[in-house]
């Protein structure tokens, strides 16, 4: 598999809570989302996170009919736990219970138009870990079945982490991994377990791809921003000081002709060899740059000194 990873959360469209709270990334290009996932396999690109919940379905449909027969060639991975009205394409609760994890994978086995999915992942990142014992069981269960290669926890909590890392068929950990935001204690469980890192939120949510202080729109997350998203202010743009620190790292993170979101990416590289970064996109454009980072490589011993240095750590 590749050294990056695709993230296809922004591609599912608009969603969002009860309560109108937006959990998209505002409207998408169904045409352009199509055209970039195949180009970024044209450049190298074989692995696809996504999750039955992104835009309540619609980002695993849209990856299955981008990778049409070329699916055979990728590592394909979804998520489950949350439960969604696709009608009204709002998220409306969880269910932690291994019948539903039966019922959400074979949902999302015909979304992606496949007989298995390659890593399964739990989605529920606070979910009760003796319940999450019992799904890690269910897991082995799919394994058996043929109806997954491996699963994963999507969780920022090493004691959580460490119940599915003793499964047989746990192969890795996602967490949230980004300049700004380490994570030491889940890479040292990758290591103690030999689990890959999946990296989401690499490029902070856009902040080191270089957005600025423009207003997101109506739909996008990042314009009501929840407690658990860092560096969006109120919603009406990026946070003053989060642009600060983008601006002192851009000297070390645009080395060797690197963009901003290559050096952000090049970082994660150079923290483990066991980080598979997954940035989100919703254009070619935007897929293009990111893979262009792989040949890039990652940035040297110094160069992450230097961004400790430079963010006081
Ligand atoms: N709980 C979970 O399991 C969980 C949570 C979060 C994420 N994830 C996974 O991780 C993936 C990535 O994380 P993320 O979505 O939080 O954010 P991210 O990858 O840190 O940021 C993605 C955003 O950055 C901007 N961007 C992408 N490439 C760029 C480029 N080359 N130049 C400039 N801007 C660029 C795009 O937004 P704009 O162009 O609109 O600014 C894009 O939507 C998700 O797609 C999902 O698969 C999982």
């Amino acid at each position: 598999m590749s050294a990056l990873g695709f993230g296809c959360w922004a591609i599912g469209g608009e969603w969002q809570t009860l309560d109108g709270q937006p959990l998209g990334w505002g409207k998408v290009d169904d045409e352009e989302s199509v055209r970039a996932i195949r180009r970024a396999l044209d450049l190298g690109v074989t692995f696809f996170d996504t999750a039955d919940t992104y835009g309540t379905g619609h980002s695993e449909r849209i990856l299955g009919r981008a990778l049409g027969k070329r699916r055979d060639q990728v590592v394909l991975a979804t998520k489950w736990g949350n439960v969604f009205d696709a009608d009204t394409r709002t998220l409306t609760g969880a269910d932690d219970s291994p019948a539903h994890a039966r019922r959400a994978l074979t949902a999302s086995l015909r979304r992606l138009d496949t007989d298995h999915v390659d890593l399964y992942q739990l989605h529920l990142s606070d979910a009760d870990p003796e319940r999450a014992a019992e799904l890690r069981d269910t897991c082995e269960e799919f394994v058996r079945e043929g109806l997954i290669r491996g699963y994963a926890w999507s969780t920022d909590d090493p004691a959580r982490a460490a119940v599915f890392a003793k499964g047989p068929h746990c192969t890795a950990v996602q967490h949230t991994l980004n300049v700004f935001h380490d994570a030491p204690e889940l890479l040292a469980l990758c290591e103690e377990f030999d689990l890959a890192s999946i990296d989401r939120s690499p490029l902070a949510m856009g902040l080191l791809g270089g957005r600025r202080g423009t207003r997101p729109e109506p739909g996008d997350i990042r314009s009501a921003p929840p407690a658990w998203l860092p560096g969006f202010g109120d919603g009406s743009g990026a946070d003053p000081a989060w642009l600060a620190r983008v601006d002192a790292l851009r000297e070390v993170l645009t080395s060797g002709g690197r963009t901003l979101a290559q050096g952000a990416l090049a970082w994660l590289w150079a923290r483990s060899p066991r980080t598979v970064p997954i940035p989100g996109f919703r254009t070619v454009a935007q897929a293009e740059e990111n893979a262009g980072a792989m040949a890039k490589g990652p940035l040297t011993t110094g160069q992450l000194a230097d961004v400790d240095r430079i963010l006081g750590r």
